[in-house]
């Protein structure tokens, strides 16, 4: 098992992506701390988890509050002892909507959840990780952070923010046993954020849903989108120590769609 014995926060795991990287993260002998606002989701994937069984725990939060942020943080290591896994997946995409129509109030929750979050947390993990000389972040950005798609400014920005502060992260904890790295999803259709910003798209492109899936994948090298499962692959091989050379970096999970 790669991940025997570690303590994983993920947060956003009660569904999607969140919930992918729990499972296989507790199905490789992690202990798995889950985070949300949804409790029946959280619940449930608990329930698969222990079902599975793997050892888990859930605390319902809202992380665009700082206060909710230290919550988690200051739960998790309670509940485990420690944390050494810190995966920042929790987030939601925000309005389609044209940078000069974009609200403000919204732009700036779509950056607390995705990149203030993950800052949040970073600094409350990390003195423990350097204390033990070992530990892992992974941040779940985007292939929006690298193209140019239209209507998610704050997406974008919080995405690529991110990659930023993977960077930093990564440099300065390089030498106290930590490594920080990005992972870079293309679309991932089946999750509940995905078919909104479809649906979205689709309603402000005129066109059906089927239509604006089906062009928007034709420019993926594979013609497909990638499933959670895929992207959990990835995050648990950056998560263990098969990447133990990989830090600073931001990695695409996409089928081919973006080359940097
Ligand atoms: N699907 C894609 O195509 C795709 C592509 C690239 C990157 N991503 C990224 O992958 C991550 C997961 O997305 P997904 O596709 O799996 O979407 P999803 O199914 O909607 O899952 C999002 C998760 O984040 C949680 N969340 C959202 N806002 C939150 C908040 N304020 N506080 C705490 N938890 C919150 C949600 O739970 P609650 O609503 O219950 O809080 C849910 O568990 C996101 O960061 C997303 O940007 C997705």
């Amino acid at each position: 098992m790669l991940l025997q014995n570690k303590v994983a926060l993920i947060t956003g795991s009660g569904r999607g992506i969140g919930r992918a990287i729990a499972k296989l993260f507790a199905a490789e002998g992690a202990a798995v701390f889950l985070t949300a606002r949804t409790e029946t989701e959280l619940s449930a994937t608990a329930n698969e988890i222990t079902a599975g069984g793997g050892r888990t725990m859930f605390q319902v939060a809202d992380l665009s509050l700082a206060k909710d942020c230290r919550t988690i943080a200051k739960s998790a290591e309670e509940k485990f002892g420690r944390v050494d896994i810190l995966v920042n997946n929790a987030g939601h995409y925000g309005p389609v909507l044209p940078v000069e129509e974009y609200p403000l109030e919204e732009f700036e929750k779509v950056l607390a959840v995705h990149l203030r979050a993950a800052f949040l947390l970073s600094q409350l993990v990390l003195p423990g990780m350097y204390a033990r000389n070992s530990g892992v972040i992974l941040n779940v950005s985007s292939i929006s952070a690298k193209a140019a798609f239209g209507w998610g400014s704050a997406y974008a920005a919080a995405k690529a923010g991110m990659i930023g502060l993977t960077r930093v992260n990564a440099a300065e904890a390089a030498r106290k046993g930590v490594r920080v790295n990005a992972i870079c999803p293309g679309p991932v259709t089946e999750t509940i954020m995905s078919r909104e910003l479809g649906a979205e798209l689709a309603k402000k492109l005129n066109v059906s849903k089927e239509d604006q899936l089906a062009g928007f994948l034709e420019t993926i090298l594979q013609g497909r989108g990638q499933s959670a499962d895929e992207i959990a692959s990835a995050a648990l091989f950056l998560c263990s120590d098969h990447a133990s050379a990989i830090t600073g970096q931001a990695i695409n999970v996409d089928g081919g769609a973006v080359y940097f």
